[in-house]
């Protein structure tokens, strides 16, 4: 007798009518027909079942502070980050704690079971530590949440960012962060990547810096994260996320700078829908993408991920905490448009993401956590394409979200009488 099995599922990689049998907190059988018996069955005939989204670039001590204590006007980075100055301090540990929390209740009824999330170490107070701190450990049963201590105000150039970082780090924050691109001069900006390399190194941490979020093509330091990667052997877990940058940069120094990203194993990761509204700002026309160069990183075999980077805070005002938005506009702005790229796609919010933020025992295979995703889709390219509706989230074999599918009744003469989005177009055949 086992906990839970999933009946009849389409997987990711193409295979159908397969069952997911999960006990003990594991997936214990991917096969066809399952006889044994199961305390609950889903039946998931004809739809999509995954392994949960994970998301690696997140700020979850400003989520859902839209308009505190005022609107960002010009939609800029620069009053963006102004605006959270002006928050930061009025910030509580209830507040923060209160506002994440919520985040997280979306995240789960998204499917969404694993966060890195930066917290800003920039207020002497840390509040915003203390604060995750707290939400890390009230998730910790259905919720994955990493904490990167992140000076969003400068390493050096923020008067107390260095002691502050390092008490975040003895707090328990497990992964050390930056914001080269910010600090005074591109010296500088090159002295911190040295500098909190050398502290992860010591510490034996992961690395996740804010690298190059700016149109500048001349914003070189994920070439000195790389470099620095290699000297203190961290090869593997070091993240240069957004890397804007290089969208603007010369392409010769592209071919030699990817290169040095594949031999150093960092992971990039991209933010496309905070990528495409904060990039380009001071362009007329033609407005650069800002995005990253995902197709070409690919290609040479870097890991890539793709963040959410930011919903409803001082920097963005959408978003809901659904990936399948996050990979919808990777396809626009990337132009990942072919059946393999959509694939990918979909391969990079669940797998990718989960290699760059180094999570163990995750995905869809016998042995592997269980913790799964039912999604109101065929098959992974039309769940981007209609942002899915998420039936089930399962974690360590329970089912702790749920939906009603998605059906429009229809008052049309002549034509049937509801309409399902999950059935608009013939589905895609992949080759299992
Ligand atoms: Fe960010």
């Amino acid at each position: 007798m086992f906990d839970l099995i999933v009946r009849h599922a389409n997987l990711p990689d193409g295979r159908e009518a397969m069952d997911i049998a999960l006990n003990a907190g594991r997936i214990v059988a991917i096969e066809r027909g399952i006889t044994a018996e199961a305390r609950e069955v889903i039946d998931a005939t004809g739809l999509l079942v995954a392994p949960p989204f994970c998301d690696p670039h997140f700020h979850m001590d400003a989520t859902l502070s839209l308009g505190l204590p005022r609107l960002n006007r010009s939609g800029t980075l620069l009053e963006g980050i102004a605006l959270w100055g002006e928050l930061r301090p009025t910030l509580t540990v209830e507040a923060v704690v209160e506002r994440a929390l919520r985040y997280c209740d979306l995240a789960v009824a998204q499917g969404l079971l694993a966060i890195r999330s930066h917290v800003d170490i920039s207020d002497p107070r840390l509040v915003t530590v203390e604060g995750l701190l707290a939400v890390r450990e009230a998730v910790k049963d259905y919720i994955d949440l990493q904490l990167v201590a992140f000076p969003q105000d400068g390493y050096f150039r923020a008067p107390g960012a260095v002691d502050s970082l390092n008490r975040a780090l003895d707090m328990g924050v497990e992964i050390v962060g930056g914001i080269p691109h910010f600090e005074r001069t591109m010296d500088d900006g090159a002295r911190s990547v040295a500098a909190l390399c050398r502290i992860a190194a010591d510490r034996g941490l992961r690395v996740d810096m804010h690298c190059d979020e700016t149109d500048d093509p001349l914003s070189r330091h994920i070439e000195t994260l790389a470099a620095e990667t290699v000297r203190h052997g961290l090869e593997g877990r070091v993240v240069g996320s957004h890397l804007t940058s290089m969208h603007s940069m010369d392409n010769y120094y592209v071919s030699k700078l990817i290169a040095l990203m594949a031999e150093a194993k960092v992971h990039a990761v991209a933010n496309p829908l905070i990528n495409i509204m904060l990039q380009g700002r001071h362009d007329t026309y033609p407005k650069r993408r800002g995005m990253t160069r995902v197709p070409e990183l690919l290609k040479a075999g870097i890991n890539v991920g793709f963040g959410h980077d930011c919903v409803m805070d001082p920097w963005y005002a959408m978003g809901s905490g659904d990936m399948l938005e996050v990979g919808g506009m990777a396809i626009h702005v990337a132009q990942m448009g072919s059946i393999e790229d959509r694939l990918r796609v979909f391969d990079i919010l669940t797998n990718g993401n989960a290699t760059a933020m180094g999570l163990e025992d995750y995905g869809l295979e016998k042995g592997k956590k269980a913790d799964l995703v039912v999604l109101q889709a065929r098959d992974p390219v039309e769940a981007l394409r209609l942002r899915a509706n998420r039936l089930a989230v399962i974690k360590g074999g329970k089912v702790i979200a749920r939906a009603e599918r998605r059906v429009s009744a229809l008052a049309l003469p002549g034509r049937p009488g509801s309409v399902d989005g999950a059935l608009y177009a013939p589905a895609v055949k992949i080759a299992g």
